[in-house]
Formats: structure tokens, sequence, C-alpha cells
């Protein structure tokens, strides 16, 4: 029986390329999105992946949303939690709707998420949660207090949901991904990337989505058990933690 991958944020960007790999390596994939309905559409009409709307950073649209893809493919034995916002700003000038909606969709969701799925991975002795946390929340950004404070809260998550079911056949790791061609960074203007981020890259180009998707998938893989607690750095050389 092929297992159940539901990737968060899973029709565009990073996660789009993370559902499509899951999905050739042989899972029964679940995207989720928050509201871009036109990409959404045309990423299940491209990939033939069921897609489903719900914000993550609400605990009860998460209920609701999980109890409906296990309705529709069965439980969950892989949870990819890649559904993240910036909201950049000085901290100085950043306002508590900055900080609490950054907090809440790039952390606060990684509760919401894997809470729902948790007891059935226990009671089935397998799970895989894996997070994509930042760079920014490995060395700290620049105008992303609130973004670097909630990827540096999902390493912690990682590493402590890690040891509570190391002994129950549940892997918990999280990658942390340099810059990677996606609207998010094409929303940096052009020369300040072509100026300031690439020539900090030491591989000198940015990181494709297809690359972090790799790093899901090897993983996810049944045979990745004993890897638990990890932070993997996909990052073209930029940063070492
Ligand atoms: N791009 C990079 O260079 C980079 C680097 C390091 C880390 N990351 C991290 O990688 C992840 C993916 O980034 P990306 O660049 O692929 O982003 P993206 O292209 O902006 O796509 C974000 C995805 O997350 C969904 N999403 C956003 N807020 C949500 C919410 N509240 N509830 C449910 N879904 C939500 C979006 O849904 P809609 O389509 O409906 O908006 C979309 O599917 C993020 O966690 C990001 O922080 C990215």
């Amino acid at each position: 029986m092929a297992r159940v991958a539901l990737v968060t944020g899973g029709t565009r960007g990073i996660g789009a390329a993370i559902s499509k790999a899951l999905q050739a390596a042989g899972y029964k994939v679940a995207a989720s999105y928050a509201g871009n309905d036109a990409a959404a559409e045309k990423f299940k009409a491209e990939s033939g992946i069921p897609v489903y709307k719900w914000d993550v950073s609400s605990f009860d649209a998460c209920a609701a949303g999980v109890k409906q893809v296990e309705a529709d493919l069965g439980p969950v034995d892989v949870l990819v939690n890649n559904a993240g916002i910036t909201k950049d700003t000085a901290f100085h000038k950043m306002t508590l709707e900055q900080w609490n909606a950054v907090i809440n969709t790039n952390l606060g969701s990684l509760f919401n998420m894997t809470r729902q799925v948790i007891e059935g991975m226990r009671a089935r002795k397998f799970g895989r949660v894996i997070s994509i946390s930042s760079i920014n929340g490995q060395k700290g950004q620049f105008g992303q207090v609130n973004y670097s404070a909630a990827k540096a809260g999902d390493i912690g998550f990682t590493k402590a949901l890690a040891l509570e079911n190391a002994k129950g056949g549940i892997t918990v790791n999280v990658i942390c991904p340099g810059y990677i061609n996606t609207e998010m960074v094409q929303a940096v203007p052009k020369d300040v990337l072509e100026k300031n981020v690439i020539p900090q890259i030491p591989v000198n180009r940015l990181g494709e989505p297809e690359e972090i998707a790799r790093a899901v998938v090897f993983l996810a893989a049944d045979d990745a058990g004993f890897i638990t607690g990890s932070t993997l750095t996909v990052n073209g050389g930029q940063y070492h933690a």
C-alpha cells in the first residue's frame, strides 16, 4: 500500500516540487494551500494531486483539514510542514500583526498540523515529520526578526519531538533551505539578488525547489529510520550552523 504524504503549502514554490517528487516516489499525496485558488487549480490539473484549502495558523482549521485528507486518502504517514510566509521589516518598525502572522504561520503551524497526526503515527508505529525551516532561522537576517525567530523555533520543535518519538518508528527532521528560486525570493528586487544575495552563495546561483524536494524524499523514506532530530542544510554552501 502506498504511503500517504501531506504537504502544507504544497501547491506552489518549494511545496509544489515536494508534492510532485513524493508522488513520483510512489506516495499518495495531498497538497494544502491558503487562498491562491488559481495556483492550486493549475497545480492540481498539471499533477493530478488533490488540493485542500485551509489556514495552517488555525488549529481548528488544521483539525478539519487533516480529517478530510485522511477520509479521502487514508492516515497520514508523512507530514511535510512547508507552508510559510514573510512579513519583513526592521524590528523597531514591526507591528504586532506582522509578528503574530509570521510566528503563527511558520511556527504555530507545526503544532497545529503535527498535533493532528502524531497520535495516529504513534499508534501505527510509523511516521515522518519533515519541516521546512530556513538558513535565516540558523543565522538570523536583517529585517526578519519575526521570521528568524519562527524558523529557529522550527529547529527546536524538531529536536524535542524527535526525542519523544524516537522509540516509536517516527522520525522528525528539519530542512534549512538557503535562497531558492521561488516567488518568495523573486519578490526580492533583481539588482539586490544579483549584487547582494548570489555573491554570498558559494555555488553561485539560487537553489531550485526540486533540490529541496530531493532532501524531503530522502528523509521520508522507510529506510531513513536512523535519521531523526537532524537539521539538514541545503544552501549552496552559504552557511554552516
Ligand atoms: N524560497 C526560499 O528561498 C526559501 C528559503 C528558505 C526557506 N523557505 C521556506 O520554504 C517554505 C516554502 O517557501 P516558498 O518560497 O515555496 O513559498 P511560496 O512560493 O510563497 O509558497 C508558499 C505556499 O505556502 C502556502 N501558505 C502560505 N501561508 C499559508 C497558510 N497560512 N495556510 C496554508 N498555506 C499557506 C501558500 O498557499 P497559497 O498559494 O494559497 O498562497 C503556498 O502554497 C516556507 O516555509 C519558506 O519559509 C523558502
